[in-house]
């Protein structure tokens, strides 16, 4: 009975062993938050990743790429000779910051997914996070609305409940407004003889557009479509792009896709055939058509396009 207990402890300990082990291993991609106690300037793109091995690393210093050799001993940690891309750094203090703590470093710790380097007098020189780590603390129902928006320009054949439209009509203006002055106006168009007779004129002034066997409506093809006015001076442009990502983000986490219409709004204003469609509209005399919204059910999933993350600096 003895050696069986003696055996289960054994092999618990050898299990608790192992798994805080792997739970401990520097194996995988680690976001560089800090550099000396520092927020890294450019977000999210300074990152180490250690390759299966542990005798080699890649990452991103926040401007330029590296890879090279490293060597892993209990606690210590070494980096070699690291080879990198020569890309011009307008944040160049970020990557020579970030290049200095590396070669620095002389020993690690992992704790609670945070990972530490360490240089020889002890200080800290950088301070990662595991990746997916630092994605699940950031992520909760509306960031996963705003990361998935794509411009939808496939819709399914059905029509949008009216009661959707308003409410999508109603989450834009709720957007913030300059001095709540709410310079926008609303007008919602699921009304195919509307739709179906301004793409008659757009089509008599562009042939070509029928060619395309697809093409049903200047709208990208939406059932519905949210056209919005603003005043014809001042700066009102503002409050309507914020009405409409509200308008858009409410659709898209009401599993309606949406695109943005920049396109057949000089149509509508410029051809005189058009004229009777845009009157329609009815916005008030001081107004004129800014944009549009297609809305429909989505009938594709496009990836995200590139978005240009050395645009955003955090300045310190
Ligand atoms: C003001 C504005 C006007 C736009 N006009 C058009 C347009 O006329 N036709 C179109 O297909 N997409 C149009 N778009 C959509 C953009 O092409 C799209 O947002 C951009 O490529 C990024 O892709 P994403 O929305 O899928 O993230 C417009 C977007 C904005 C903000």
């Amino acid at each position: 009975m003895k050696k069986y207990l003696f055996i289960s402890l054994v092999l618990l300990a050898a299990t608790v062993a192992a798994c805080s082990q792997q739970s401990e291993t520097l194996q995988g991609k680690w976001i560089i938050e800090t550099v000396y106690g520092q927020p890294v300037a450019i977000a999210d793109t300074a990152f180490i990743t250690f390759e299966e091995g542990l005798e080699k690393v890649h990452g991103c210093n926040g401007c330029n790429n590296f890879f090279g050799p490293c060597t892993v001993k209990d606690d210590q940690l070494k980096f070699g000779e690291l080879g990198s891309t020569m890309r011009f750094c307008a944040e160049a203090a970020t990557e020579h910051q970030v290049m200095d703590a590396i070669y620095a470093t002389v020993s690690y710790k992992i704790k609670d997914k945070t990972l530490a380097f360490y240089t020889s007098s002890g200080a800290e020189a950088l301070r990662l996070c595991r990746e997916d780590a630092q994605l699940a603390a950031y992520e909760n129902d509306v960031i996963k609305t705003i990361m998935e928006r794509r411009s939808i320009r496939r819709y399914e054949d059905r029509p949008v409940p009216r009661e959707l439209l308003w409410r999508l009509a109603e989450c834009g203006i709720n957007a913030p407004s300059a001095v709540n002055r709410q310079q926008w106006e609303v007008r919602i168009v699921d009304n195919p003889e509307y739709i179906d007779g301004i793409t008659e004129v757009y089509k008599k002034a562009n042939p070509k557009a029928a060619d395309d066997p697809s093409f049903k409506n200047m709208f990208r093809n939406a059932p519905a479509v949210i056209f919005i006015g603003s005043p014809r001076s001042g700066a009102a442009q503002f409050d309507c792009g914020l009405l409409a990502e509200n308008i858009m983000l409410a659709a898209k986490s009401l599993g309606l896709g949406t695109c943005c219409l920049g396109g057949p709004i000089g149509f509508m204003k410029n051809n005189p055939d058009a004229a009777p469609y845009l009157q329609r509209l009815a916005f008030s005399d001081d107004y004129e058509l800014l944009y549009a919204i297609a809305v429909g059910y989505p009938d594709e999933a496009p990836a995200a396009k590139p978005r240009d993350k050395s645009k955003v600096i955090l300045l310190y």
